[in-house]
């Protein structure tokens, strides 16, 4: 079971990085599934505009293939990623519409924070995740005052949020390895 934890915030400063990192180290203290965080910003994918439809499968640019190659590897995702103007961020909206079957029968679990902590942005990224074929799961961690519990580069969420963001990995296990298993016929 390999699970992907993919950081939407690509912002000189942006405090998402810290939150990433604290979302991959929680999940690694798990003995499965092996994590990895995967952070948009060192991807630096140009706008997409592309002429092939994704949905088409059939990836000419390199750069295109290269993400497809490291997407599909996973057997789910955690987005990462703060709210923008109610919505989430658009560098993470660009790494969606690069691909399409690497994200299918996949589930996908949110971590983020903001004025309503997130709520909005995560509303709009799951309906998004839908159409792009992706399980996404109804218990997301929901962070407050991520400005207050950061120091340093660090993150520290309190007591509560480490029990969710336990609840959310649990339910993603279970997704995962019944799409796994699926996904193999
Ligand atoms: C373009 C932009 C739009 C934002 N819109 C919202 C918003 O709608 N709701 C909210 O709670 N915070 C909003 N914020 C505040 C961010 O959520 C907050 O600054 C957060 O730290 C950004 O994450 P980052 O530092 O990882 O980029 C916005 C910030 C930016 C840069």
């Amino acid at each position: 079971m390999h699970l992907q934890i993919i950081l939407g915030s690509i912002r000189e400063g942006r405090r998402s990085a810290a939150v990433a990192q604290w979302a991959f180290e929680q999940a690694s203290r798990r003995t499965a599934p092996t994590v990895e965080l995967i952070d948009l910003k060192t991807w630096a994918l140009p706008m997409f505009a592309l002429a092939k439809f994704p949905s088409e499968g059939d990836y000419a640019d390199p750069l295109q293939r290269r993400w497809a190659e490291t997407v599909a590897r996973a057997d789910g995702y955690v987005f990462v990623t703060p709210e923008y103007n109610h919505g989430y961020t658009s560098a993470l909206k660009n790494a969606l519409d690069y691909l399409y079957a690497e994200w299918n029968r996949k589930p996908a679990s949110f971590v983020s924070f903001g004025n309503a902590e997130g709520a909005r942005g995560i509303e709009q990224l799951r309906l998004v995740c839908v159409e792009l074929e992706m399980a996404p799961l109804p218990t997301a961690v929901h962070l407050r005052d991520v400005t207050g519990k950061s120091q340093d580069g660090r993150f520290a969420a309190d007591a509560k949020e480490v029990q969710r963001f336990d609840v959310m990995l649990d339910e993603w296990i279970w997704w995962a390895s019944a799409l796994a298993k699926a996904r193999a016929g």
